[in-house]
């Protein structure tokens, strides 16, 4: 008999059926019929449609080693490679975190406030300080089209990501492979109008109640920082935001849910206005923002 992946074509019920039963018994069935239809969307092109109407399929994909990863828990957009954010696509590697939900409320707050506060967003100069794949900065650059975007972070390999995302949707972002714990290296005259970050902020401790999933295939370098030092980005960002932010800048950034006063309290000491914890969708202290 041959291998699975030689038999072809097949019905798309088969193939349904056979990569939902693999999955079934380590995600449960909702889990295991949405990472179904998403693989099988991504490798086939077959919509929940075409599985209902059991349409045939001529395409062969390697779907044994697919169902062995999915099966060792390792995130479905690393598999299919990309994953959608704030409504566009980018792409994902085990070099880049995984953007998560929250992070599109950072992005909306900020192109709302642009927006609603009827700043003039062809003057604007925005900095995105951990841009990871680049989806923070790729999307601010789509949203407001006449900003100049800029984008750290410390990975060279991550960077080479983000600017394939910025190819990808189509947008021009500045990438500079910088160590933000070394600020003091950054050209002092550069001043931003809008500063913000989703830094490392899961604690050391934290790990142990995280997923294998996020735990064995998230990079690390974008997680996690030291129990006893977990403030250490938002102390450099803080600080690098009073040196670099233009007068009524505002710096906003994503932040522990358990750390909200304490982070709040860094921006008060430096001198920020209207400071502020913000909450996500799900009640958690989630983002806290200032104003220069
Ligand atoms: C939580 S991830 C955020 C990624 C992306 N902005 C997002 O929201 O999905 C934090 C990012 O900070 C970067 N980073 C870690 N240490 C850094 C440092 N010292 N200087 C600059 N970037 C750093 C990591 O490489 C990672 O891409």
């Amino acid at each position: 008999m041959y291998p699975t992946r030689f038999m072809s074509p097949e019905f798309s019920r088969q193939i349904f059926e056979q990569l939902y039963t693999e999955f079934l018994p380590i995600y449960g069935e909702n889990e295991a019929k949405s990472l179904t239809f998403l693989l099988l969307e991504h490798f086939l092109g077959l919509s929940k449609t075409d599985i209902v109407f059991n349409k045939k399929v001529e395409q062969v994909f390697d779907y044994q080693n697919v169902i062995e990863r999915i099966k060792n828990q390792e995130p479905v957009q690393y598999v299919i490679g990309e994953t959608e954010f704030y409504g566009r696509k980018f792409k994902v590697t085990p070099d880049t975190l995984i953007p998560r939900p929250e992070t599109e409320e950072l992005v909306h707050s900020v192109v709302s406030g642009v927006k609603n506060e009827g700043k003039k967003p062809e003057r604007l100069k925005i900095l995105d300080i951990g841009t990871g794949s680049g989806c923070i900065a790729i999307s601010l650059a789509c949203e407001l089209p006449q900003a100049e975007v800029y984008a750290y972070d410390i990975s060279g390999n991550a960077l080479k990501i983000a600017q394939e995302n910025a190819n990808r949707n189509q947008v021009n972002v500045k990438f500079e492979q910088r160590d933000i714990l070394q600020f003091s290296e950054i050209n002092p005259a550069e001043k931003f109008d809008i500063i913000v970050s989703n830094p490392p902020y899961v604690m050391d401790s934290e790990a142990k109640e995280m997923h294998k999933n996020v735990l064995d295939f998230e990079p690390h370098l974008a997680l996690f920082v030291p129990d006893d030092n977990a403030l250490i980005f938002y102390e450099a960002i803080v600080n690098f935001a009073v040196n670099h932010l233009k007068t009524r800048g505002l710096c906003i950034v994503e932040i522990n849910q358990q750390l909200g006063l304490e982070t709040a309290a860094l921006f008060w000491n430096k001198g920020f206005s209207h400071t502020e914890v913000i909450k996500d969708l799900s009640g958690k202290d989630r983002f806290v923002r200032g104003i220069m």
